[in-house]
């Protein structure tokens, strides 16, 4: 199979990871009898750097024509890096979020799931881990309060910001669809959460979501609030299957979800617009502390290029492989440094790319 990829290196550890997910595809491709196309494109502050804008035209366009994308992570120290003293609108994150938009990413999967390998570093106690747990955080990925209109006024000689938070019934339809559809395929439970006791928008999600619900009769519904959530998340997570949120709740549950598995270097996320194309990328960020000391897990990355195999490419059986090589190597205890515990085997960012290669 020949298929065009975009490659979003990008800042910080970004091009460290995404060099080992590379590795982790190119063995495939070469087991497999696939064929690879990659094209390497600037976002953040890499395209900062070369162009004055976090997002070129141009770039956006390679993005659009090829299969799936493939990313690192943007975004640098806010209290040191140059990209900071830009305007807001022109800083890394401002990419990010445009190339979500241009690209029609509103389907944002981020799994959490606890590898029993791992167990060691989860920071919760045995009887809340219990059985482990395994979510599906589906979040709302164009809308809401990151793309609202937003202002910084002065009223008399007050400085006073906005921004707004909306949300269309459409918006909230097609990203209800998506969660409801995954949840058929794993346990059948959607936990929608939003904050209908205070905001108008939640109350027409709340409304939305159970209309969507009554097409999956075979998918038990319950509704959460926000604050309710990011408690019952560290008080026991195994009760959630498919959490299914609006844009910002979903970003910060999805960093809460992902250090109560004890690792967010392990997490990989998809965002997908209506067909099978998607931007693959870690849910973690760039950790600039750590850049290219070979100090960072790259295993969120592969992870989201395995999802990338399985979702737009539709090479399951690929995804399979690359999820089991994984598992191989946790199992024959390795580890990088922000999943290492007692008697397990320390690894740089390109020895673990190599140990998870060899096991294609
Ligand atoms: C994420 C990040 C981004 C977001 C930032 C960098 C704009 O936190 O992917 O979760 O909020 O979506
Ligand atoms: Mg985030």
């Amino acid at each position: 199979m020949k298929k065009n990829i975009a490659l979003i290196p990008g800042d910080g550890i970004g091009p460290e990871i995404v060099a080992e997910a590379k590795k982790v595809l190119d063995k495939i491709c070469e087991k497999c009898g696939h064929e690879f196309n990659y094209t390497e494109i600037l976002l953040g502050g890499a395209s900062i750097d070369a162009y004055g804008v976090p997002l070129t035209e141009e770039t956006l366009e390679i993005a659009k024509k090829s299969d799936a994308v493939l990313m690192g992570s943007i975004g640098g120290d806010a209290a040191t890096s140059p990209w900071y003293k830009l305007e807001p609108s022109k800083r890394p994150e401002a990419g990010l979020l445009a190339i979500r938009k241009g690209l029609n990413l509103f389907a944002n999967l981020r799994p959490a799931y606890l590898y029993e390998e791992l167990k060691a570093a989860c920071p919760l106690r045995d009887e809340i881990i219990g059985d482990g747990f395994d979510m599906m955080i589906m979040r709302e990925l164009t809308g809401g309060l990151y793309f609202g209109e937003r202002k910084t006024i002065e009223e008399d000689g007050v400085k006073k910001a906005i921004d707004t938070l909306s949300y269309d019934e459409n918006e909230i339809r097609r990203i209800a669809i998506k969660g409801f559809d995954i949840a058929r395929k794993r346990r059948h439970k959607v936990t929608s959460v939003d904050k209908a006791n205070v905001l108008d928008s939640s109350r027409l999600w709340r409304k939305v979501v159970e209309e969507v619900a009554k097409d999956y009769p075979d998918v038990t519904l319950e509704h959460m609030l926000v604050d309710n959530c990011a408690m019952q998340l560290v008080r026991n997570p195994g009760q959630f299957d498919v959490i299914l949120t609006e844009n910002m709740f979903g970003d910060i549950l999805s960093d809460e979800a992902s250090m109560v598995t004890g690792s967010i270097g392990m997490l990989s996320s998809a965002s997908l617009n209506e067909t099978k194309f998607g931007l693959y990328e870690p849910s973690h960020g760039s950790a600039p502390d750590i850049a290219g000391q070979d100090k960072a897990n790259p295993i969120a990355t592969i992870l989201s290029a395995a999802m990338m195999l399985r979702y737009s490419l539709d090479l399951d059986k690929e995804a399979d492989t690359v999820e089991a090589a994984v598992k191989k190597v946790l199992e024959a205890g390795y580890r990088t440094g922000d999943i290492m515990s007692d008697g397990c085997t320390y690894v740089g960012t390109k020895e673990m790319g190599d140990l998870i290669a060899k096991e294609i």
